[in-house]
């Protein structure tokens, strides 16, 4: 079987879905996500939103809309990992880790920042007036998205093409440093997938305001279409299909024989009026039973969140054990450890507190009389708590199966939880080393 390769891509949470946006990365997104030998990570950038923003409710609403929108779109959450990435703690902890291997002068050059300093500078002013460290960390906070799920491929507009070289250039230099932890990702770029014009003729774009909304209702489509700008030929004058805004949109949602009709439609001199009736006609076609579902979904957020959470546990799973493993790469030990006995000078204390490393379980009985266990790291830390067993032998059994089972810690989510402030993934790392150890 050929390798896996693995997608990934972030949407900011700033605005809502326009047609743009759907015809430009939606679509194409949840299409790619239904190939074989993928696997996809979409998320919701809302981190990156409030480098943007400082509007709360709407990068609320905008996390909402978004979401339900590529689930409106058909992606299926079972199939790809879908989160928003504040849920995942593990990626602002991986942005201060690469943060301290960045090249600052590499930040310098990241064209959103740049363009931000020279505007200032052009206008005389001072050259960071009104520039957030949060812009000039972005692309950062992106390495990160990308890292931490080692993703091969990150589908972007050409505009974000450079952050994915950065990217590249932050994980490489990690790797130098600390051993090969990191996929150097590659920037995909949908060269056949059109950027669509907007109301205006210029690239449908929120910073123009010259935006359809994807799922804007029926009688606000068709007037936003209508409103599309044309040159002023009447109807039966021959039009050319090329240059205009209403074939260019009618083209990204007709299959080839309606789009060579309509062709032939504006050669024999197709009026205007008819031509966007046709054109929302058809869109509409497309979209009308997808804004159905968006509006069941938008209705009840809280079906959403719980999706979003579920996702967020998924990501989790890979994110929690990268994240340990990096951690211990750059020094952020236990001091107890393995790692710092061996650089200490190799007596046999050294050795045996190697075999002590292992984590440990340990069973006792309470004053209420009642039985329990608790895990303990090498280090004494500790990571697992029990409920209260009536007896020994229950406690015992599920002791058996923690250690035998990688999935009984799931199975006996009730009778046991991570301790308050401890990783999940250090327990789960926990159990692994203790099943590979017997
Ligand atoms: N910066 C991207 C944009 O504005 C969004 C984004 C955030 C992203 N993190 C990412 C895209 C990681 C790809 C991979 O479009």
């Amino acid at each position: 079987m050929p390798p896996v390769e693995r997608f990934l891509t972030g949407i900011t949470t700033t605005g809502t879905p326009h047609l743009g946006n759907y015809v430009g990365a939606i679509r194409p997104a949840i299409a790619a996500s239904r190939a074989a030998g993928t696997e996809s990570f979409y998320f919701l950038a809302d981190y990156h939103a409030l480098i943007k923003v400082a509007e709360p409710e709407r990068v609320q609403r905008s996390t909402l809309e978004i979401a339900a929108a590529w689930l409106a779109c058909g992606l299926d959450p079972d199939r790809v990992w879908f989160y928003r990435q504040s849920d995942i703690p593990e990626i602002p902890e991986l942005t201060w880790l690469l943060t301290c291997v960045a090249a600052k002068g590499l930040l310098n050059r990241a064209h959103a920042y740049k363009a931000a300093v020279d505007r200032n500078v052009a206008e005389g002013g001072d050259p960071d007036a009104g520039v957030t460290a949060g812009l000039f960390m972005y692309p950062v906070l992106m390495a990160a998205d990308i890292l931490m799920f080692n993703a091969d491929r990150v589908p972007v507009g050409r505009d974000q093409v450079q952050h994915i070289e950065m990217a590249r250039d932050i994980g490489a230099r990690f790797n130098h440093l600390y051993g090969a932890h990191f996929t150097l990702p590659e920037a995909a770029i949908e060269e056949h997938v059109a950027t669509l014009p907007g109301l205006d003729g210029r690239k449908m774009s929120k910073s123009y305001d010259n935006t359809i909304p994807l799922f804007a209702p029926r009688a606000e489509l068709r007037k936003l279409i209508a409103g599309i700008v044309t040159d002023s030929r009447e109807p039966g004058e021959p039009k050319d299909a090329d240059t205009s805004n209403v074939f260019q949109l009618y083209q990204a949602f007709a299959d080839p024989d309606e789009t060579a009709a309509m062709r032939q439609a504006y050669a024999d001199g197709i009026g205007w009026g008819e031509a966007k009736q046709k054109l929302f006609e058809r869109i509409d076609a497309e979209v009308g039973p997808l804004r159905e579902r968006y509006e069941v979904l938008v209705a009840h957020p809280s079906r959403i969140e719980e999706q979003l959470r579920h996702g967020a546990a998924k990501a989790r799973a890979i994110a929690g054990p990268l994240l340990a493993k990096l951690r211990e790469a750059v020094g952020l030990r236990s001091l107890a450890s393995a790692a710092s006995a061996a650089s200490a000078a190799s007596t046999s204390a050294a050795a045996s507190s190697a075999t002590a490393a292992l984590p440990q379980f340990k069973q006792y009985r309470e004053s209420d009389g009642r039985f329990y266990f608790k895990l303990l790291d090498g280090d004494g830390t500790l990571l697992l708590q029990s409920v209260a067993f009536a007896s020994p032998k229950d406690a015992g059994a599920t002791i058996a199966a923690l250690k035998r089972d990688a999935d009984a810690f799931d199975r006996h989510a009730g009778s046991v939880h991570v301790v308050d402030g401890v990783d999940r993934a250090l327990a789960t790392d926990a159990l692994r080393r203790l099943r590979e150890a017997a």
